[in-house]
Order: C-alpha cells, then structure tokens, then sequence
C-alpha cells in the first residue's frame, strides 16, 4: 500500500512540488536534515524514498505535525483513543479565559480545553501528538483565511455563511463545522499515512541556529520563510504553540521577516553548515535575498552550486489570473568537507 501524506494545510507549505525536489536528492545520499520542516511534505517524502529523517521547525505546533507522522513509525488512533479524547463536558480552562470571541466563540474555546486536557491522558507521546495535530487542522479549517493573525470582526464577517455566500459566493461552512467533526473526518487518513520506513527518523523542536553543527546528515534542506513574502509564522500559527502548552507565546527570533536583517540570517546560516556534505535551498524569484545575492552568499562556501528553475503556477485572487512564480532550488556540494578529515566537522551525533 503507498502512504499518503494527509491534508495539513499549511501556509507556503511544498505538498506540490516535494517530488520534484526529492528527485534531485543525491543519490549516495541516505539521510536529511529538513531543518524548516513546517507542514511536514518534504520529510514526508523524503521518509517515503527510505532516507533517515530529522526534522525541525522552532514551532511547537509543526514539531509535533513531524513527530506524529515522520518519527512516529507505528502507532496510530483508536476508539479506546477517540473515547478520552471526546468524553467529559466543555470546561472553562486556558482557552476560554484567554481567547473566547478573539479566535473564536467561547463554547468552542471551552471544547477545545476538554480535549487538552484529556489528551494528556492517552498512554503515549506519539498518540498526544498525532491527536494535537489533527486538532491544529480542525482549528485551521474553523479559522478564516486558515492563519490567527484576523481579527474578530472579520472573523464573525467570514463566518457568517449568508454574508458570505453573498458577497464570496461561497457559503465556508466548514468553518461552524464543530472541531470534533473535523477531526473524525480526518482521522483516517492520518491514521494511514503512519508507516515505518525501518530508520529511526527524528523530529525537533529548535531555533535551526541552535543545531547547525549538532545534527548530522548527508543532505540539510532549507526552506526558510520567504523573506518579503507573507511569511510571518508565528503570526499564522502562534496561537496553536499558546494553545499546546496552556500559556501565551512570544514570538520567536530569527524570523526572516525582516528584509534588513535576511541577509546576514542567511549568511550566518551557510557559514554553519560545514557538517552537510549537500545543501539544498528553495527560494523564490518574488522573495528578498534575490537569486544572485543568494548565489553571491553561497559561493562564498562552495564552489560548486547548482540552480534548478521550477515555473509555479498559483492563485493570485480568487479568479483565474495566474502569474508565473519561479520556484528555485539551490543544490551545493559541499566542496570544502570533501577535502577535510570526518573528525573536523562533526561535533555530535543525534
Ligand atoms: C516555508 S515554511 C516550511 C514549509 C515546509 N517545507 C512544508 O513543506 O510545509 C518555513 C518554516 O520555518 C520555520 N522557522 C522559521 N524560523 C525558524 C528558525 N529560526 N528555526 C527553525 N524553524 C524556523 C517556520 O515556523 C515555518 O514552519
């Protein structure tokens, strides 16, 4: 049976393209580093090719969506499971306190405590993972342009199907759909995109800046947030880190938002990744650093850097004009480990 990665919706996320970047996965390659690893589509292939996979993302929220379904080989949901998960009464906890009529309506915030707190109750990390990870998708469909960072009013706007049939012609109905009905919709997919690929694939929860050097693997691919793109993570998914942990998250550094600061987070990035014998980037042509600039930084570490062009098509409004994005793919060798002695670069070992 061939595993299937399910619906994450995940905001920038490479679903539609992760083939085509795994082809260019070397091949001696037999282990990856996705250090961005947000909705997961890239570790997911590459764990779907048979490499060892470490995953990362700095938010707690796309950690678990890797650790339930890359490092997690075996273990999935079962009625006993959805039986903790759904039973008992809706109860005023973080959620209601913090948060009714700001994301959402106060009945819903006091639902959305039951099931944290009976999650908890479930016998293993991976079920508490896997459960966290189809409720973050109940809460992104139930949650207008599928992000936190609206506002209540457009919230209400957005949820109200007449008004919305009127003015969208589309009615959203998903979003009053109850957030247990989400889930039971979903589980069974999630539940089949559980496999083993017979390595034992490792999901993370750091600032990238805090493992360079630590992780080890053949290939590290990039995927940071576009800078100059919307790409405020913590922004869209922030809420969900709150929600994890039952207390209010600060936003992360090291964002990539900043045009200003882009440049010299990228510089500092590539010259920490002296442990990868290949690294694998993807940008875009609409995004800041530009494609030289990129090329001008990297050369500065290798001297054998390879581009593929990729021609995206994708929805600019909701009708049917398209624009032509290039997708790029940075491939480095890194020219420099081949000359050095193994003990030079690797300073851990996970
Ligand atoms: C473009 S998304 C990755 C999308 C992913 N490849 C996919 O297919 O879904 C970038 C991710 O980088 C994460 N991120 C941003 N800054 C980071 C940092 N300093 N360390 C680790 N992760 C970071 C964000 O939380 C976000 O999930």
């Amino acid at each position: 049976m061939m595993n299937k990665f399910p619906k994450i919706n995940f905001i920038g996320n490479k679903e539609k393209i992760a083939d085509w970047i795994s082809n260019y996965f070397p091949k001696d390659a037999k282990s990856i580093f996705d250090a961005f690893s947000g909705g997961g589509s890239v570790s997911y292939q590459a764990k779907l090719q048979g490499l060892k996979v470490i995953s990362n993302d700095v938010l707690t929220v796309n950690h678990l969506i890797s650790k339930s379904l890359i490092e997690n080989n075996f273990e999935t949901l079962d009625k006993n499971d959805l039986e903790i998960i759904f039973s008992g009464k809706p109860l005023k906890g973080f959620m209601f306190k913090n948060y009714s009529n700001v994301f959402f309506f106060p009945e819903e915030c006091m639902e959305l405590d039951l099931y944290r707190q009976n999650i908890e109750k479930l016998n293993s990390e991976y079920k508490k993972s896997l459960s966290l990870t189809l409720l973050r998708r109940a809460m992104v469909r139930k949650m207008p342009y599928s992000r936190f960072n609206i506002n209540w009013d457009k919230v209400l706007q957005l949820r109200d199907e007449e008004n919305s049939y009127e003015k969208y012609k589309r009615k959203r109905a998903y979003h009053n759909q109850s957030f247990k009905s989400h889930f039971l919709e979903n589980i069974d997919e999630y539940n089949k995109a559980v496999f083993d690929n017979k390595q034992n694939n490792i999901s993370l929860n750091e600032d990238v800046f805090n493992l360079l050097g630590k992780v080890k693997a053949d290939i590290i691919y990039l995927d940071p947030p576009y800078t100059g793109t919307m790409n405020n993570y913590f922004g869209f998914y922030g809420l969900i880190d709150s929600y994890i942990s039952s207390t209010i998250k600060e936003p992360f550094k090291n964002n990539f938002v900043d045009k200003k600061t882009s440049i010299e987070l990228f510089d500092t990035l590539f010259s920490n990744l002296k442990n990868y014998k290949y690294w694998m980037l993807s940008y875009n042509n609409s995004s800041f650093p530009t494609k030289e600039q990129l090329l001008y930084l990297l050369s500065k570490y290798s001297d054998d850097v390879q581009i593929i062009e990729r021609k995206h098509n994708y929805k600019v409004t909701g009708k049917e004009k398209k624009e032509i994005n290039k997708e790029y793919l940075f491939i480095v060798k890194n020219t420099r480990l081949l000359t050095k002695s193994k003990k030079e670069y690797v300073t851990a070992e996970l």
